[in-house]
């Protein structure tokens, strides 16, 4: 029903287990996509700690997991934020399977948090570079395949509640993330002559690696235990949990549906009833 069967499927940042990447990657297959695991692969410098990214080990793992159940898997080792790296994925992608369907723009930095008064040109440097730059080079360089193609084509851009609320610790991520929010809606404008949808999805909370360490990092800011500071949060969603990887993998997987053909240019709430603008 959903018209997945034989799609190729980038997903960026998708080599963490338990991340919403993995998630996306996992249903994506499931729905009969080929899919491309891209991450960084590896560690540069202290701004980005072996706790926020995926090594070389867990993304082949990640992928060996995803091929387990019967997908189609390639793994890229891939920089968002270096245009060449970029390029020459998308050039990798195409010769291993010919061309591609669907972009989900998923990497992302939300392990830096600092008040803006402490924070450092650099540590707001890269939240940008990872979640904005990185995203519109992956798009730039994945929407001139879409275009060449002439079969049209999804891109899902991964935001948060962030790009839609503030958070205190976090201006440079919620920046960023209502940075995806305008420029999901001005490349939807840009490809919707040629039949590629843009939108945007706004999770709340889920508790991936990156959600478990911002559990940690908010609860003892607010001098509260870890089971205080959860159910706090679980008291202001309507629908009584925070959100679970599987929530934002159906999402995305809707979204990249012949269903959802007609839906462009939207930033998505799937935060079970928390954000509703
Ligand atoms: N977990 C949440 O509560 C939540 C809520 C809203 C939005 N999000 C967003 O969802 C996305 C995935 O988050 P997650 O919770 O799975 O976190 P995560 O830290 O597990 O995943 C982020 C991934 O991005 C990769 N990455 C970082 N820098 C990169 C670079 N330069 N090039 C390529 N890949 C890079 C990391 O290696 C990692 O695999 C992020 O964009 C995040 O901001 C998460």
């Amino acid at each position: 029903m959903y018209g997945l069967h034989g799609k190729i499927a980038i997903v960026t940042g998708s080599g963490r287990h338990g991340g919403l990447g993995q998630a996306m990657a996992l249903r994506l297959g499931q729905e009969g996509c080929k899919v491309v695991i891209a991450d960084l692969g590896r560690t540069e410098g202290d701004l980005f700690p072996t706790h926020g990214v995926a090594t070389t080990a867990e993304l082949e793992q990640v992928a060996a997991e995803i091929r387990a159940t019967g997908t189609e898997v390639m793994t890229v080792h891939c920089d968002v934020r270096d245009e060449a790296s970029v390029e020459a994925m998308v050039a990798a992608v195409v010769e291993r399977f010919g061309g591609i369907d669907i972009l989900v723009n998923n990497a992302g930095v939300g392990y830096l948090m600092k008040l803006v008064t402490e924070m450092t040109a650099d540590e707001w440097d890269v939240v940008l570079d990872v979640n904005l730059r990185g995203m519109f080079l992956c798009t730039k360089h994945v929407a001139r395949q879409l275009i060449a193609q002439q079969r049209g084509g999804r891109i899902v851009n991964i935001s948060s509640q962030g790009g839609k609320s503030g958070f205190p610790y976090a201006s440079a991520y919620v920046a960023s993330k209502h940075g995806v929010i305008g420029f999901t809606r001005s490349v939807a404008i840009e490809l919707g002559a040629h039949n590629v949808t843009v939108n945007a999805i706004c999770p709340n909370h889920v508790t991936t690696g990156l959600g478990a360490w911002q559990n940690d990092f908010f609860s003892k800011a607010l001098g509260l235990t870890h089971d205080e500071y959860m159910a706090a949060m679980t008291s202001r969603i309507p629908l009584g949990r925070p959100g679970l990887p599987d929530d934002i993998a159906k999402a995305c997987a809707w979204l990249c549906s012949e269903q959802a053909g007609y839906v462009t240019g939207e930033a998505m709430n799937v935060s079970g009833g928390e954000e509703t603008h």
